[in-house]
């Protein structure tokens, strides 16, 4: 991160170069996290081991992600933890996929299917850049069927999810949760429909309005510019 805040992805086996000068790969090979490193024009940069935030920040993407408020509250609801099985359609640039793979961890597994070539293979890089081994990114539709059987949680980022209920349903473990992210309120009224129909309890749908607050001397209140409108998070469990 230079002086400014501004964070960057960096490889050790090679120099990095900014506007603000030049570090060698040989210094940044040796560096520990906190440490200062100077430019060659005597900028100061400071060390900082990627998390999963700083990473999917600068990683790179083609379509719009969900912002961590939205995935927080998909991972709290959900109840998702070490050791679960995900499915998740529609991968886009992995955001989703690279959260629940870290939260999941190397006994559980995620796997995303995407349908445009292009993105499948902007997810993959994204994913094998964070070190992920328990993600997958399937490049299939996956309106024409999930593989995988006994899943702890499906997402869906599509615009018509209830098309897949039937399908959700087969594929989950008894007990265990649909969740899904649409923009407009329709899509989720007609999904509750649908959910109930096919026997689904404890449907919800939320939105999460998240106000960052601003520090000054003058004193303290939410910041003037907010995010209005994310998506609307529906959840629903198979019993
Ligand atoms: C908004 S993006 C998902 C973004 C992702 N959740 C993230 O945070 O990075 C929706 C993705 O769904 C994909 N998609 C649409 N229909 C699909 C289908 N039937 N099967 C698989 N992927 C599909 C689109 O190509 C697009 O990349």
């Amino acid at each position: 991160m230079d002086e400014r805040g501004k964070k960057y992805l960096i490889k050790e086996d090679k120099d990095f170069h900014s506007d603000f000068g030049f570090i060698k790969k040989e210094h940044l090979e040796k560096s520990e996290e906190g440490q200062i490193l100077k430019t060659h024009l005597e900028k100061e940069f400071i060390v900082l081991k990627k998390d999963v935030n700083d990473y999917v920040e600068l990683m790179e993407r083609k379509c719009s992600i969900i912002l961590p408020k939205d995935i927080g509250i998909i991972i709290a609801y959900t109840g998702l933890g070490a050791g679960s099985i995900v499915v998740e359609g529609g991968t886009g640039a992995g955001t989703t996929a690279i959260y629940f793979g870290n939260v999941v961890g190397s006994e559980g597994r995620v796997t995303s299917y995407e349908i445009r070539e292009d993105f499948a293979k902007i997810a993959e890089n994204n994913v094998k850049g964070f070190e992920l081994e328990n993600v997958r990114i399937k490049c299939q539709d996956i309106k024409k069927g999930i593989d995988e059987k006994d899943v702890d949680l499906i997402f869906l980022d599509l615009p018509k999810p209830w098309e897949m209920v039937e399908e959700v349903k087969k594929t989950l473990k008894n007990g265990a949760y649909l969740a899904t992210y649409n923009p407009y309120i329709e899509q989720f009224q007609i999904l509750h429909n649908i959910l109930k129909k096919n026997g689904f309890k404890d449907i919800k749908t939320v939105e999460c309005i998240f106000r960052e607050m601003e520090i000054k001397s003058k004193g303290t209140r939410p910041k003037t510019r907010m995010l209005g409108h994310t998506g609307y998070l529906t959840f629903a469990r198979k019993l």
